[in-house]
């Protein structure tokens, strides 16, 4: 099994950016944790805060990897893009939000990754992440 985590903008501060939002933990230690308690599947990571960049990884991983695990942060809310990407590639993608997007701002309640998307999970602070490896096996 072949899974990678491709994260949006500004996630690559986690740890340092609004800690009571997102937490104290930086993503590469999460990411280290993770890698040790899921050894028999090749997890691989991936994050940028530039739109293309995020499109180019997702057709590229899309026809490489079992799954893509994805949290596109703000551009969740605003990429057209995005959204058209994961419904034009063959792996399934599990979309991912550390925050309850619903208990925040009204713009952040609509996104255009969760129609293309197998499923969402949000709320659960990094342990999102580790649900959507789950779901995969
Ligand atoms: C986020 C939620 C988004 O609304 C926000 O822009 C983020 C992170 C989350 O993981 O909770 O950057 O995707």
């Amino acid at each position: 099994m072949k899974l990678i985590i491709i994260n949006g903008p500004n996630l690559n501060l986690l740890g340092k950016r609004q800690p009571e939002l997102y937490g104290n933990q930086s993503f590469e230690d999460y990411f280290r944790q993770l890698q040790h308690n899921f050894s028999g599947v090749q997890l691989d990571y991936f994050q940028s805060n530039i739109e293309g960049e995020l499109i180019d990884k997702i057709q590229e991983a899309g026809f490489a990897y079992d799954g893509i695990i994805l949290n596109a942060a703000a551009y969740t809310h605003t990429s057209v893009g995005i959204g058209d990407a994961v419904k034009a590639v063959e792996a399934p993608v599990v979309e991912v939000h550390i925050s309850n997007i619903a208990d925040r701002e009204p713009f952040r309640h609509d996104s255009h990754i969760s129609a293309g998307a197998r499923g969402v999970i949000f709320g659960f602070g990094l342990m999102g992440y580790e649900l959507a490896v789950r779901s995969f096996l």
